[in-house]
């Protein structure tokens, strides 16, 4: 991360309480306590309709098991979700809004994650968006390698004390190419190219149809001819400035994933039909999706599972990595507070969403009333944005695997279900395998 590229003077005296920061735009400040339950966040996903955003996490959130949405109490200007380690947002069209959005966002970012950069380089930033396709169809997905301007250089700021601040719009090549493979695994085509960012849909795009046209049909296609020999695979309106903010401070991992809605090489005019538009949009935040689920989680292979009316690949029962799992569950033994029986015992467990989770046995005085180390990795899954445990790991003080107790399997079950792996003295074991026929909420339904 380059934190000297952040605005530490301002950032810092939130951290130290110093300051409050109004996150305005989002109607949100670093005082509410709704804030620390986003402090697991993983990834942000922007979009440009509040509409969009509202999808993307309910569809999130059916993906990870009908895991909590929380909603940002103000939706004037933007529309937030968050949901199982993603933070949702709609940053409205064009890169002055948009930039509303990524700066108070990375504020917000930077106040969640303590200014740290190990932590705040391991959130994924993404736009998913709509886009003119160029040489493309209507609904062809485009993974952006580069955000231009519409004179095919990078992202500026025309006004500022110094005259113009330029900025890198470089999108990572790597984080390209694994979009492009999770997409080839699901048998859907991702195309690599550079994308355009017009700050007019009509003045900048070359359109003919706006109510203002300086453009000849001749420029038009000239314009469109030299994208196209350039490497230009679609135009939008943020990818220059979303680039250019996050290389700024120095991500190493986000990406813009658009589908086109046509193709601007035969026409300026959006003529699909609202259900096409919707196939259309869809496909791109599928892809987000599938690379979402194998990137924050890190588990292949995939099974497909139906969510939403859509199928979607989610992890399978496969192979999480036991071996760090079961160094977490030590590390935690360390916060054990076992006075009495002097047995400390630290659980981990990964979320389905790939966040690690940990906790360490609390006893007490009144010695039933101690919580074992599986009740505080409980508690930490749900006050860091609560979803579904995949994997979990216990240990004793000499780091060899425990079982859990009778009460602390009910507990698993109910935060990670039938199918969520454990590991056992015996192998790896599945919920349903140690607690067979168990007590659920469909029992408390049917009484
Ligand atoms: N969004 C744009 O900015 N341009 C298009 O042509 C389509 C969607």
């Amino acid at each position: 991360m380059k934190t000297e590229n952040m605005n530490r003077a301002y950032l810092d005296r939130i951290l130290d309480g110093s300051q409050t920061d109004f996150y305005y735009h989002f109607g949100i400040s670093s005082n509410e306590a709704l804030l620390e339950r986003l402090r697991g966040v993983r990834a942000i996903v922007i979009a440009g309709s509040g509409e969009r955003i509202r999808d993307l996490a309910r569809h999130w959130s059916i993906l990870n098991h009908g895991a909590d949405i929380l909603e940002f109490p103000k939706e004037e200007r933007f529309v937030t979700r968050y949901t199982s380690g993603i933070l949702f947002a709609s940053h409205g069209m064009g890169m002055p809004s948009a930039s509303i959005a990524v700066q108070e966002l990375m504020r917000m970012l930077y106040f969640l994650k303590n200014g740290d950069s190990e932590s705040m380089d391991q959130v994924f930033w993404v736009r998913v968006g709509t886009s003119g396709g160029v040489g493309l169809p209507g609904g062809s997905v485009v993974v952006s390698t580069a955000g231009l301007m519409s004179d095919l250089r990078p992202y500026r700021l025309l006004r500022g004390g110094d005259g113009e601040y330029w900025f890198n719009g470089t999108f990572p090549a790597l984080t390209c190419r694994e979009i492009i493979a999770a997409g080839a695994e699901n048998g859907q085509e991702v195309i690599p190219g550079k994308t355009v960012a017009g700050n007019d849909f009509f003045l900048e795009q070359f359109r003919l149809d706006g109510a203002i046209c300086f453009e000849t049909p001749e420029a038009r296609a000239e314009w469109l001819k030299q994208l196209y020999n350039n490497g230009v695979r679609n135009i939008e309106m943020e990818g220059a400035m979303l680039a250019g903010y996050l290389n700024h401070w120095g991500f190493s991992s986000f990406a813009m994933i658009c589908s086109t809605l046509l193709d601007r090489l035969q026409d300026d005019q959006v003529r699909s039909t609202p259900e096409e538009l919707q196939v259309f949009s869809e496909k791109a935040e599928t892809v987000l999706f599938n690379y979402l689920q194998s990137s924050l989680l890190e588990q292949r292979p995939f099974r497909t599972v139906s969510g939403d009316d859509k199928d979607v690949r989610m992890p399978g029962p496969a192979s999480p990595d036991w071996e760090r799992l079961r160094r977490a569950a030590v590390g935690a033994l360390d916060s054990s507070y076992s006075p009495y029986s002097h047995y400390p015992v630290g659980a981990a467990g990964f979320t389905l969403d790939g966040r690690l989770v940990r906790g360490a046995n609390v006893e007490n005085a009144s010695y039933g009333l101690t919580l074992c180390a599986e009740c505080s990795m409980i508690s930490h899954l749900c006050s860091t944005g609560g979803g579904r445990l995949a994997a979990v790991y216990c240990v004793n003080v000499q780091g060899k695997v425990l079982v859990p107790c009778g009460r602390c399997r009910q507990l698993l079950l109910e935060h990670g279900g039938p199918d969520m792996m454990i590991m056992t003295p015996q192998g790896v074991r599945t919920m349903a395998d140690i607690l067979p026929q168990p007590f659920t909420t469909e029992n408390i339904k049917n009484y």
